[in-house]
């Protein structure tokens, strides 16, 4: 779905977001939601703060998993993911702490395999995440799944391509300082996923935009994976939708 602008676009995905949290209430469950970091969901974050405080909705009944955590990472650090979510979100609204999940960037390398597994089995014994948010990188990537990741990967350790890094290196002050390794969801994570929305603004995002949408599926662009599914909806504004 292409919308006139970000802004707007933003807004009915925060509508719908708000719907599932609503309609998970009315039936006494909880939501399950992935969430995603990066400028991309930010608007959408800002909507949904903006409904917990004009219409009361709630979020005790949200329990959140995101995408992925530069490794090695502070939580405290100013450019965690951690940081991203508190300052954007969580330190808005009324989740209870116990209920967000964002992989742990202080690990010992040895207790990753395992943490990633028990990440993973998390979001299943919950029943699955009813929705996935997606922002997408200019290699492709989602989550920080980077070229080369396989369709069924899970919850693990990646290694940044450069040009992430090198994208990145403007919140870290110079590219040397951007950690070279992330934990991410897997493409198998995102895929189980219910529903999922990959959301895209501005011209920058137009070429990458068309190779996911319209390009031959391929490990080289980990968004054509996307292509496989039918619970993706790409939500984008005029300009990432340009070259389509
Ligand atoms: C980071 C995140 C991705 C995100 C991407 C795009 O690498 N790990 O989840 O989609 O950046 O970022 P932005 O939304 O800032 O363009």
């Amino acid at each position: 779905t292409v919308y006139s602008e970000e802004s707007v676009a933003a807004q009915k995905v925060a509508q719908h977001i708000a719907e599932i949290i609503r309609k998970k209430q009315a039936a006494n469950e909880m939501a399950v939601l992935g969430l995603a970091t990066g400028a991309t969901p930010i608007q959408v974050y800002a909507n949904l703060v903006k409904m917990h405080q004009e219409d009361g909705l709630s979020f005790k009944n949200v329990i959140t998993f995101n995408l992925d955590e530069y490794y090695p990472m502070r939580p405290d650090a100013k450019q965690s993911y951690v940081t991203f979510m508190d300052e954007h979100l969580f330190s808005h609204i009324d989740i209870p702490k116990e209920n967000i999940h964002i992989p742990d960037g202080t690990l010992p390398k040895d207790e990753i395999a395992d943490y990633c597994l028990d990440y993973e089995n998390k979001i299943g014994e919950l029943g699955g995440l009813d929705l996935q948010i997606l922002g997408i990188g200019r290699t492709g990537h989602i989550g920080f799944n980077e070229p080369g990741s396989a369709p069924n990967s899970g919850t693990r350790l990646v290694t940044l391509d450069d040009l992430t890094r090198r994208d990145a290196a403007r919140d870290f002050g110079g590219k040397e300082n951007v950690p070279t390794k992330a934990i991410t969801m897997g493409v198998g994570t995102i895929f189980k996923a219910k529903e999922i929305i990959l959301m895209a603004w501005s011209k920058k995002k137009a070429s990458i935009i068309k190779k996911a949408v319209e390009g031959e599926m391929s490990g080289n662009v980990p968004a054509t994976y996307l292509q496989l599914s039918d619970n993706v909806r790409f939500i984008l504004d005029e300009d990432a939708a340009s070259e389509l």
